[in-house]
């Protein structure tokens, strides 16, 4: 996550998104307890009231702007300027977290839930990143980091489309990590297994049975996945990684996720 040295950066700044619930909220934790300052977002303002009422009682630092990753590029990019107001006119990372997965096979699939899924899981890190990456780039230090999935690289008779935005959030993740990386962005993706959040709650025997098979044969908890987020190796210029928790080690020579 860190672009330079992780403990002794003076004024990191980070922008998570979906961070009011699951894997987000775990995420701004775990990066607030490590000096990050967090911007936390989603759409529900006492959900994200709460987390950073949470981050300020460990003593961290966190502001809420709300955000509806639905709408339209130009509301996008007035969110983007109003995140890095509340960051004190600097993000020096971004977090691409929030997503929507509707439960439905492809049949059943409703046009709006099509549109929305479309909207955040692929519309808004696009226009995020092309509205945020240009001043890290600028500065010449930065960190990107999207949450794939690891339904990316699966076929599942459920949830098609949630597993193609995935795979399209991946692969802009390289696209970034080729096009930003040479200005000093890091670029990672970190691709959850199965993982117990509220978005699977109703889901238990499910999530149980598809994570039986894996090595730790259980789901993952949103701090382990937060882990993988806020610990890239020390100083390394790693970019591209598509770091996969709970699936066995990435293939990368010097790669520890
Ligand atoms: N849980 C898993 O098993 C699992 C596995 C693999 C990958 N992942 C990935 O992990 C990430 C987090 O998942 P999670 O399980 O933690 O989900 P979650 O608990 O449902 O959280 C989703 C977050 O996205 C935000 N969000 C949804 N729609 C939004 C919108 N229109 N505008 C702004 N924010 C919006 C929600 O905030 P509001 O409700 O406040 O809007 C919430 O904070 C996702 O990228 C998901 O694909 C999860």
């Amino acid at each position: 996550m860190t672009a330079t040295d992780p403990t002794t950066h003076p004024s990191r700044t980070v922008l998570v998104t979906g961070s009011t619930s699951g894997i987000g909220a775990a995420t701004a934790r775990t990066l607030a307890d490590q000096g990050w300052s967090l911007v936390v977002t989603g759409r529900d303002a006492s959900r994200g009231a709460a987390v950073v009422a949470e981050i300020e009682r460990g003593g961290g630092r966190a502001t809420f702007v709300a955000s509806d990753l639905a709408g339209p590029p130009d509301s996008l990019r007035v969110f983007a300027r109003a995140a890095v107001d509340a960051a004190g006119g600097r993000l020096d990372a971004v977090v691409h977290n929030a997503a929507l997965c509707p439960p439905v096979d492809t049949v059943s699939l409703t046009d709006d839930d099509l549109e929305a899924t479309l909207a955040v899981n692929i519309r808004a890190p696009h226009v995020l990143t092309a509205a945020l990456a240009p001043a890290m780039a600028a500065r010449g230090q930065g960190a990107i980091v999207v949450i794939g999935s690891w339904m990316a690289h699966v076929g599942h008779a459920f949830v098609g489309l949630y597993s193609a935005t995935k795979a399209a959030e991946i692969q802009l993740a390289r696209s970034w990590a080729a096009e930003f990386g040479p200005a000093g962005v890091r670029v990672n993706t970190v691709s959850p297994g199965a993982t117990r959040t509220p978005v699977n709650a109703g889901a238990g025997d499910i999530v149980a049975q598809m994570t039986a098979g894996t090595p730790a044969g259980r789901p993952g908890t949103p701090e382990e996945i937060a882990a993988a987020v806020a610990a890239p190796p020390p100083g390394s210029p790693l970019s591209g990684c598509p770091g996969r928790p709970r699936r066995g080690p990435c293939p990368r020579a010097g790669c520890r996720r």
